[in-house]
């Protein structure tokens, strides 16, 4: 038996698909059990849990092979980020009580970077959770490719995608869910000792200026990419409601300066399968 967290959204719900496929058990833990009927009907056993309470957690992660960690996304961070804090010392109690036979936690590109930002909060996760008794891997994966789904309307509608990642020509390590979510699910069935970290990219890297080439060719119209002004990104967002825009700035600045980086060597980074094109593909047939 396998618990997943994060099971209703695009990464958790492949590496429920994942496990499946290969005749394995697999534990829902969702937040809202009405959310997880489709999970309920494929055969899943189906538990209700707070990734912020230790309580339920231990519950859920009792009895299990495996673990996978989503952390939730939290975009406007406290200065402390405190939302986080709570979720990693909920999920380290938890599996320590529950010992669970291994962890797969999602991590993310830059873990290992030393300036604060918002991928500060994963770093955090990772120093809580690489001394638990038990197996427990770093999943790293680059920018999601379904982060593009913010382009889709403006790529359509006017041409032109606007680009926090620049210079427009740096090609930046980029991976669909659908692989992140597939080497998940098999790092579950592997095993190993002490602490992995696993960095993972799509078949090719790419940059903004890829980026809108590749809609172009989806949507059969000229697309461009344009840089928005480093000088106007903390209006833009506090504008779209970020009460701190400092984390997520830090954090492009990160991809763009290079201290956003994968740090193994390029011969061990896991290569995904699924290209660009097909991510781009779906997008734009879900907007309508
Ligand atoms: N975007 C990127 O470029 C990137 C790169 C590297 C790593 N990541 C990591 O990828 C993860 C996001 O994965 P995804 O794209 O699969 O997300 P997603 O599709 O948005 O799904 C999020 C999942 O987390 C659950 N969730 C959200 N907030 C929760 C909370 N407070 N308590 C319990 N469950 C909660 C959601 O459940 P409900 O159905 O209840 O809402 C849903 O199952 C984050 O950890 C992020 O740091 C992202």
């Amino acid at each position: 038996m396998y618990a997943i967290t994060g099971i209703t959204g695009k990464v958790g719900g492949v590496v429920a698909s994942t496990l499946l496929a290969s005749g394995q058990r697999v534990r829902a833990v969702v937040r809202d059990a009405a959310r997880a009927q489709s999970w309920a009907e494929r055969g899943c056993e189906v538990v209700t849990a707070y990734m912020d309470d230790e309580a339920s957690l231990t519950a859920a992660f009792e009895g299990t092979q495996g673990v996978f960690v989503l952390p939730p996304s939290e975009f406007d961070p406290s200065p402390d980020f405190r939302e986080a804090r709570a979720v990693i010392d909920a999920v380290r109690r938890a599996l320590q009580s529950a010992a669970p036979g291994k962890v797969v936690c999602l991590s993310t590109i830059g873990a290992q970077a030393t300036e604060t930002n918002l991928l500060t909060q994963r770093t955090l996760m990772e120093q809580a959770l690489r001394n638990l008794p038990m197996p427990v891997a770093f999943l790293r994966p680059g920018w999601f490719m379904e982060n593009a789904v913010w382009d889709v309307v403006p790529a359509r509608d006017k041409g032109m995608i606007p680009s926090f990642l620049q210079p427009l020509n740096k090609a930046v390590p980029m991976v669909a869910t659908a692989d992140v979510g597939r080497i998940a699910g098999q790092l579950l069935q592997q095993a190993w000792r002490g602490v992995r970290i696993v960095e993972l990219e799509g078949p090719q890297r790419v940059s903004p200026n890829d980026l809108a080439e590749a809609f172009a060719r989806v949507l059969g119209r000229p697309v461009c990419a344009e840089g928005v002004p480093r000088e106007t990104w903390g209006a833009l967002f506090r504008s779209q409601g970020t009460k701190d825009p400092l984390p997520r700035m830090r954090m492009l600045d990160g991809f763009n300066e290079g201290w956003i980086a994968f740090e193994s060597e390029k011969a061990d980074i896991v290569k995904g399968e699924v290209e660009l094109e097909t991510v781009l593909r779906d997008l734009v047939s879900q907007a309508g």
